[in-house]
């Protein structure tokens, strides 16, 4: 029986593709403002500008490839059964090879239903533009879910936490909740990695701090990782 890998990635593990993070400077939150174009009230407010932040973002991700973080965490997939609960909203984490990816905050490719929650399309191109509407008549919206929004996958992650042997955490600033709580559902004896270039602040006991950015510092923990299951 394979241990449990379970992993909680932010913004960071896609900084290497290319992909900007929110609160590095530079980061998307220094040249938009969240309350125009990641709440619902900035939808309602102004629908076009939030279409054109999501299209934006979408174009990108055709544009940009995983990086090696991502496939670190799917060649740890060889002896642990790994699950990535992920705060991104792009794609990348997939694309590398890993299996179970869950997404907390939504996922860019995809679009809802403003009438039916539960109608959702995977979108073919970059653009969902005014206009495009599901088969009841209902403007589409980004399958993203903004800040004051509910977050349907949390129940799942939180339990996901609690059965982990090891937890990683990479490329994650822990200040957004709930996400950022899901840390303290893991058990207190299971190892826990931090990967991130900076210092981040995780209350949680046995936890080793990997001060690189996540294509090196996800090897070097996978590389421990592989090397324990293999002395098993
Ligand atoms: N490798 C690993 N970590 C990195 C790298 C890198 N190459 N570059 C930056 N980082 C780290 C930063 O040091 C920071 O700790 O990634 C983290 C990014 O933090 P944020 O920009 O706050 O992104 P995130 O934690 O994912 O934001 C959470 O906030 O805006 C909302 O919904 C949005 O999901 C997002 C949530």
């Amino acid at each position: 029986m394979k241990k449990k890998v379970v992993v909680l990635s932010g913004a960071g593990v896609s900084a290497e593709s290319g992909i900007s993070t929110f609160r590095d400077s530079g980061g998307l939150w220094d040249n938009y403002r969240v309350e125009d174009v990641a709440t619902y009230e900035g939808w309602l407010r102004n629908r076009k500008l939030v279409l054109d932040f999501y299209n934006q973002r979408r174009k990108q991700l055709l544009e940009v490839e995983p990086n090696a973080g991502h496939y670190e965490l799917a060649r740890l997939e060889t002896a642990y059964d790994v699950h990535v609960i992920t705060q991104n909203v792009d794609d990348l984490h997939e694309r590398a090879g890993s299996q179970h990816v869950m997404h907390l905050h939504g996922e860019l490719k995809k679009a809802r239903s403003t009438a039916d929650p539960n109608y959702i399309i995977e979108l073919d191109g970059w653009e969902l533009n005014e206009g495009m509407t599901c088969p009841k008549g209902a403007q589409l919206r980004p399958h993203i879910v903004w800040f004051g929004e509910a977050v349907p996958m949390i129940e799942p992650a939180a339990e996901l936490c609690a059965g982990a042997d090891y937890f990683i955490v990479v490329g994650t600033s822990l200040v957004v909740y709930p996400a950022a709580g899901l840390v303290n559902h893991v058990p207190q004896e299971s190892p826990k990695y931090v990967v991130d270039p900076k210092e981040v602040y995780a209350p949680i006991h046995n936890v080793t701090c990997v001060k690189e950015p996540a294509s090196s510092g996800l090897k070097k923990v996978v590389d421990e990782l592989l090397h324990i299951a293999s002395r098993k």
